[in-house]
């Protein structure tokens, strides 16, 4: 049983239609990357998995099915969702963020054993924790927000565009804490722009254009794909 199945996932909003038909799959601890356009329905298919938005076809996890599931309680069976453009409480400390990350949690033991793996991850975390967020750099505050979403303990943790518009050292850091967090045994569904550091790091592929997937397999496979190669790699 797959750990995540989308079957058939329609998104609209009003009359207009962001998803058409997407179909996916994630397993337990699988590294799944999304790759697309701007305004493919990249963070929409994200969106409909956490249930912050209605959606139609199927959505399960653990065999259990998503649907009519409020967004806390996708929480609560083990889906975080580190969203697009950060959404931090900017006016709030690095800690208190990262603490909201396990609101729903109540065994303080394991809260702080999370709070250690964080810190582990994004040393820097541990130095600014009392830090006003707002005042981070842009690659900081994305740590903050990776960071936010494991506070959650996710057997699925969906990131969106997590490299966009940080400076290359802190790119490389993050790529690089995206591998340590599936190496713990999490599994992870990332949407991102940049295609060759995506196909670096993950096991398999979808790409979607126009509310639809044109591609999917391993990294391996698209990595030589004649249109993956001239569109998305630029080469
Ligand atoms: N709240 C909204 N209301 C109306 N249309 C929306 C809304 N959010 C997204 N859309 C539209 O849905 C389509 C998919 O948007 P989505 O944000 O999922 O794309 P994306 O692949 O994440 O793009 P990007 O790479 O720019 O983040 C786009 O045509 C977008 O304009
Ligand atoms: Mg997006």
């Amino acid at each position: 049983m797959p750990l995540l199945e989308v079957s058939d996932l329609r998104v609209s909003y009003g009359k207009a239609l962001a998803i058409e038909s997407v179909s996916i799959k994630v397993d337990k601890g699988e590294l799944i990357g999304v790759l697309g356009p701007n305004g493919a329905g990249k963070t929409t298919l994200l969106k409909a998995i956490s249930r912050s938005i209605p959606s139609q076809g199927t959505l399960t996890f653990k065999g259990q099915s998503l649907d009519g599931v409020a967004p806390y309680d996708v929480v609560a069976r083990g889906i975080c969702h580190c969203p697009e453009g950060r959404k931090l409480f900017s006016e709030l400390s690095v800690l208190k963020n990262l603490q909201l990350g396990a609101y729903l949690r109540k065994n303080n033991a394991e809260i702080n054993a999370d709070l250690e793996r964080v810190f582990t991850l994004f040393p820097v975390l541990r130095e600014r924790q009392w830090q006003q967020s707002s005042t981070l750099s842009g690659g900081e505050q994305q740590m903050v927000a990776i960071g936010r979403a494991l506070m959650g303990r996710p057997e699925l943790l969906l990131l969106d565009e997590p490299s966009v518009g940080i400076a290359p050292r802190l790119k490389g850091l993050i790529f690089d804490a995206i591998q340590q967090i599936r190496k713990d045994g999490t599994a992870i569904l990332i949407v991102e722009q940049d295609a060759t550091s995506t196909l670096r790091i993950t096991d398999r592929v979808y790409v979607l254009e126009h509310g639809r997937t044109i591609r999917e397999g391993t990294a391996k496979d698209l990595a030589g794909d004649e249109y993956i190669r001239q569109v998305y790699l630029g080469v």
